[in-house]
C-alpha cells in the first residue's frame, strides 16, 4: 500500500481537562461539541449518520452526486482538495474521479479515525497522493503553498452549523487564509426547515444521537477520572426557533454533582449541559454570512425538498 503522509498537531489532552473546568463553571453549564469525537464518539456519529430520520447524510451525498460534473468543471481539476473535519472521508469519493485532485489533505481532530480512514481512501485511490493531518479546526491550520494548483477546500456535513455564527465567520476567514486568492470553498450547509423535520433528526428512534450526546461523560470518566453517575443524565435536543438553531443538552435526572480534580460541580434536578448547537440557514442568510468572511458565492445546489445546501464559494480578492 502506498504510504499515507501524518501530521499531528492534536489538541493536547490538557484542552479537554481545563475546557471542561471552565464550561462546568459557567452560569450556563456548556461543553465543547469538539470533544464528542473520540474514537467511539467518531463511531457513534458514522452510525447517526445511518439513521433514518438523520436525513443531512444522505440528502447531501445525493447532491453532490447529481450535481458532480458541474462541480468539477467550476472548481477545476488536479488541484490540492483540502477536507476539513474529514471524519470517514467517504463524502469526497462522490467528487474524486471527477476532480482528480492531484492531493488530497484530511484534516480531524480523531487521531486513530483520520489514521484509518486516510489509509483506506490511499488503498482505494492509488492515484491520489494522501496526507493526514490531525489538528483542531478551531485554530489557524497553515500549509506550505501548493505546489501548483489551486487549493479547493471541503467542509461538508453542515459542521459549521456546530459553530455560532460569529464564530464560523472566524473559522471562514481562517480557511480562507489557507486557501489563498481565488481559492475555492464547498461547503454543505443545513437548510431551515418545517422543525418537526428538524427534531426527529436529533432524536433517532434508535437512540444513537441519545449515547452519542451521553459518551461525552464516559470520556470525562475514562480521560480525566471524573465522577459521574452518567445514568442521571439524559439527551435533550429540541430545536430553538429564535435562534434558528438545534440545541443539545445532558439533563439531570435529579440533584446531583460531578468531581473532577477534587473540584465539585453541582445539579439541580432538570439542570443541563449544552453540549452541542446545529445552526440551520437560509441559502441567502449562508451567503451573506460568507460575504463578511470573505467570499463571493459562486454556485448553490439544494435538493427537491430543499433539506440540503452546497455551497461553492470563492475567496474574494485582498
Ligand atoms: C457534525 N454535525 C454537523 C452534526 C449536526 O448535525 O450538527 C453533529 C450531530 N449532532 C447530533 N447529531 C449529529
Amino acid at each position: 500500500m502506498k504510504a499515507t503522509h501524518f501530521y499531528d498537531f492534536s489538541p493536547k489532552e490538557d484542552s479537554f481537562r481545563s475546557d471542561v473546568l471552565k464550561g462546568l463553571s459557567l452560569e450556563t453549564k456548556t461543553l465543547s461539541p469538539k470533544y464528542f469525537y473520540d474514537q467511539r464518539g467518531s463511531e457513534l456519529f458514522e452510525q447517526i449518520c445511518q439513521q433514518p430520520e438523520y436525513y443531512p447524510t444522505d440528502t447531501e451525498i445525493g447532491i453532490l452526486h447529481e450535481n458532480r460534473t458541474e462541480i468539477a468543471q467550476l472548481s477545476g481539476t488536479g488541484c490540492e482538495l483540502v477536507e476539513f473535519g474529514c471524519g470517514a472521508s467517504k463524502k469526497i469519493r462522490v467528487l474524486l474521479e471527477g476532480l482528480r485532485p492531484k492531493t488530497y489533505i484530511g484534516v480531524d481532530i480523531s487521531r486513530e479515525f483520520l489514521i484509518e480512514s486516510t489509509n483506506r481512501l490511499s488503498s482505494d485511490y492509488p492515484w491520489l497522493e494522501v496526507h493526514g493531518l490531525c489538528a483542531d479546526l478551531c485554530e489557524p491550520i497553515t500549509l506550505a503553498k501548493p505546489s501548483d494548483g489551486q487549493r479547493i477546500g471541503f467542509y461538508p456535513g453542515s459542521s459549521i452549523g456546530n459553530f455560532e455564527p460569529d464564530d464560523a465567520i472566524e473559522m471562514l476567514r481562517n480557511f480562507k487564509s489557507l486557501l489563498g486568492p481565488g481559492g475555492t470553498l464547498l461547503i454543505g450547509v443545513d437548510l431551515k426547515k418545517d422543525d418537526r423535520i428538524l427534531t426527529a433528526a436529533y432524536n433517532d428512534s434508535a437512540d444513537i444521537t441519545a449515547q452519542f450526546n451521553l459518551n461525552v461523560l464516559e470520556r470525562m470518566k475514562g480521560e480525566l477520572g471524573a465522577v459521574v453517575d452518567t445514568s442521571a443524565f439524559e439527551h435533550r435536543a429540541f430545536y430553538n426557533e429564535r435562534l434558528g438553531r438545534i440545541e443539545m443538552h445532558l439533563v439531570s435526572t435529579q440533584p446531583q454533582r460531578i468531581e473532577i480534580d477534587g473540584e465539585a460541580f453541582l445539579f439541580e434536578e432538570g439542570e443541563s449541559i449544552h453540549t452541542e448547537s446545529s445552526y440551520k440557514y437560509t441559502v441567502s442568510e449562508f451567503q451573506a454570512l460568507c460575504w463578511r468572511a470573505g467570499y463571493e458565492a459562486l454556485k448553490c445546489w439544494t435538493d427537491d425538498d430543499a433539506l440540503f445546501s452546497v455551497h461553492l464559494l470563492r475567496v474574494t480578492g485582498g
